[in-house]
């Protein structure tokens, strides 16, 4: 089944940076009509210039996902921009730097809130609007590759992750009667904001996540974009971007010990 994109409506979190931005940019040249948000007017409005420079029809709206009914906020002004949305995906989220043991119930339930009950509440708020259209629809979320397996210093952001893919992964067989299509997105290391955003968070200037990471798994945040668009155009459970680190996660399941000797030399 391929989706013809043209005129539908796309809601992305996270719209003016990286991932959210690059995937705006390139489902608007497929047609899409996007509505952006992030807690930062400027790069939203980047963004926004940018996709109408071209051609393109965007909103941006000014909102941080984890205040109380940010979600009935975003998908309203969407829908009065551009009608009901046809997809959702909840992008915005961000990294943590630090040993499982040595993070805080606070830091622990900070990152949560806005990579997993942020996404829960988007994508809840949303799957109940478009059954009530009866129309179809596609939530997706950006996860990791780390939803799949763990590093030194990533765990609490790893389980954001692996919690979100848990999520679609429910979501997609309770939806599919609705029409409605659920991805999970398990990106690689990707050239964003991101790394800097978690050194902030972290309170160091700890960039071995990206730095130490052979070039071969280090991406870009449009070549994600482009992989979620074919997704959208053609849905699929998961969208990977590295199908040797896939394989890798397939691997580890069946070997995790030999997979923990792999990666126990990034514990320094
Ligand atoms: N970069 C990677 O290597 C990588 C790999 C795998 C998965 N991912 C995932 O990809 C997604 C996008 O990250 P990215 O790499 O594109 O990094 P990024 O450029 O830092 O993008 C994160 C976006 O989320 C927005 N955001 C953060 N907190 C928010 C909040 N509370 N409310 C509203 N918006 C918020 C930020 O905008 P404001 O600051 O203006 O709010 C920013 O535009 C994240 O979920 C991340 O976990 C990234």
């Amino acid at each position: 089944m391929t989706i013809d994109l043209k005129g539908k409506s796309l809601v992305v979190t996270g719209g003016g940076t990286g991932i959210g931005a690059e995937t705006a940019i390139v489902a608007a040249e497929a047609g899409m009509r996007v509505c952006l948000c992030g807690r930062r007017m400027p790069p939203l409005e980047e963004t926004v210039e940018r996709i109408r420079s071209s051609g393109g029809e965007a909103i941006a709206v000014k909102l941080d996902v984890t205040d109380p009914d940010s979600e009935s906020h975003l998908l309203d002004a969407a829908e009065e921009a551009f009608g009901t949305p046809w997809a959702v995906f909840a992008n915005a989220g961000r990294g943590l730097n630090r040993p499982v043991h040595e993070t805080t119930d606070a830091e622990m339930q900070a990152i949560f809130e806005v990579n997993f009950f942020a996404t829960h509440r988007l994508l809840a708020e949303a799957a109940r609007r478009m059954i009530s259209h009866e129309q179809g629809g596609h939530l997706l979320a950006c996860a990791s590759c780390l939803s799949r397996f763990s590093i030194p210093r990533h765990g609490p952001y790893a389980a954001t992750k692996a919690s979100q893919d848990m999520l679609c992964q429910a979501m997609r067989l309770e939806l599919k009667p609705h029409g409605i299509h659920v991805s999970s997105v398990h990106p690689i290391t990707t050239r964003t904001e991101f790394f800097d955003v978690a050194a902030a968070h972290s309170g160091t200037s700890d960039y071995r996540a990206i730095e130490e990471t052979p070039k071969l798994f280090v991406q870009s945040g449009r070549r994600v974009g482009k992989a979620v668009v074919r997704c959208l155009r053609k849905p699929r459970p998961e969208v990977w971007t590295s199908g040797m680190v896939r394989m890798a996660t397939a691997a580890r399941c069946l070997f995790p010990k030999l997979f923990d000797g792999k990666i126990k030399n990034l514990n320094r």
